[in-house]
């Protein structure tokens, strides 16, 4: 009934490091970036190509990029919101862009200033750009069950959105629990949505935390055949335009759950917490991963 392998995402470097209050040297994220990789992590959201005035925490994306010793396999994705990211994005060799928009009007405003249907009148020549020049296209959709401005967002907005994004060529889609409220049903009803638009190979999973309801609802997609997860080594995260939301689910507690249940997702849980315990000592708190803490304290 389930997959029999499942592909994460490591979106730590870029989601779990976007909101840290104290500067992260780029030099300790490519050591992230590494450790990540060892550990048989095949996907690694890296960085993002925003403005450094609305997040200072990614300025640094050409460093980091520029500074990974690349791992054959392996694909290294960054956010670029417009054209402007897009070239700047280009010279450090993405294998993935991300465009990403929201279901919730609101948030689409907060976090990147402009609405919906402007997000998507960017996004276009961006999707254009990358396509013909053979790069990948993620869509993330932020706020498909609530929205910290709106409250509840209703699985409509989210095939809205889905629909959009595959009208401009958008290759796969990502349906995130931007502020952690999903509970499993919704969160299926989301997926559900989107499915209206997307193969189910085509889209994946990401789910913050803030409710310990990750997991659950990790599983939840699991079941309706999705196979594609976003996750953060050590729960690093959150995002700077979604106040109070925590970090993603912990990659190191998804695997833990993937490999119990039989499926593969090629990566080394011992070596992916010695990658948590990297950044987290860094940072000087303990991971937020259950596995990670029980491995750690075995
Ligand atoms: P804007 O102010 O509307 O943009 O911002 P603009 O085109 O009017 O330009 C204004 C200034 O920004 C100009 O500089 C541009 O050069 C500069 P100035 O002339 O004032 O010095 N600028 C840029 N600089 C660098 N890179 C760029 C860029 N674009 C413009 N790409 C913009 C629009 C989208 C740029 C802005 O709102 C922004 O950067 N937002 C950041 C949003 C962000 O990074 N949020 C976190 C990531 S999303 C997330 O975490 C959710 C996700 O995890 C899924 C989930 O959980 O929901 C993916
Ligand atoms: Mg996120």
């Amino acid at each position: 009934r389930h997959p029999p392998s499942v592909k994460i995402v490591d979106v730590g470097p870029r989601d779990g490091l976007q909101n840290e209050k104290s500067p992260v040297p780029a030099a300790v994220k490519i050591g992230l970036v590494h450790r990540l990789q060892d550990a048989g992590v095949k996907n690694i959201e890296v960085t993002s190509y925003v403005s450094p005035k609305w997040v200072p925490q990614m300025a640094d994306n050409h460093e980091v990029m520029s500074g990974i010793a690349r791992q054959g396999g392996v694909v290294y994705s960054v956010l670029t919101p417009n054209l402007q990211g897009f070239e700047a994005a280009l010279r450090d060799r993405p294998g993935e862009i991300v465009v990403f928009g929201s279901a919730s009007e609101a948030f689409s405003r907060k976090n990147i200033n402009c609405s919906i249907a402007e997000s998507i009148e960017r996004f276009a020549p961006v999707v254009e750009a990358a396509r013909a020049a053979g790069i990948h296209v993620r869509g993330a959709m932020s706020c498909t069950v609530g929205c910290p401005y709106e409250g509840e967002v209703a699985p409509e907005r989210v095939g809205y959105l889905a629909g959009l994004m595959k009208g401009i060529g958008v290759q796969h889609v990502g349906v995130a629990d931007t502020i952690g409220v999903g509970t499993p049903v919704k969160v299926q009803r989301a997926i559900e949505a989107t499915l209206a638009h997307y193969g189910i190979d085509d889209v994946s999973g990401h789910f913050h935390d803030t409710y310990g309801q990750a997991l659950a609802n990790t599983l939840a997609a699991l079941e309706l055949g999705v196979w594609q997860f976003d996750a953060s080594v050590a729960g690093l995260g959150g995002c700077p335009y979604a106040k109070g939301a925590t970090g993603n689910v912990a990659t190191e507690d998804v695997v833990y759950m993937l490999h119990g249940m039989g499926i593969d997702t090629g990566i080394d849980l011992d070596r992916l917490v010695d990658a948590g315990a990297y950044i987290s000592d860094y940072l000087g708190r303990k991971p937020n991963s259950r596995a990670a803490t029980a491995l750690l304290n075995k």
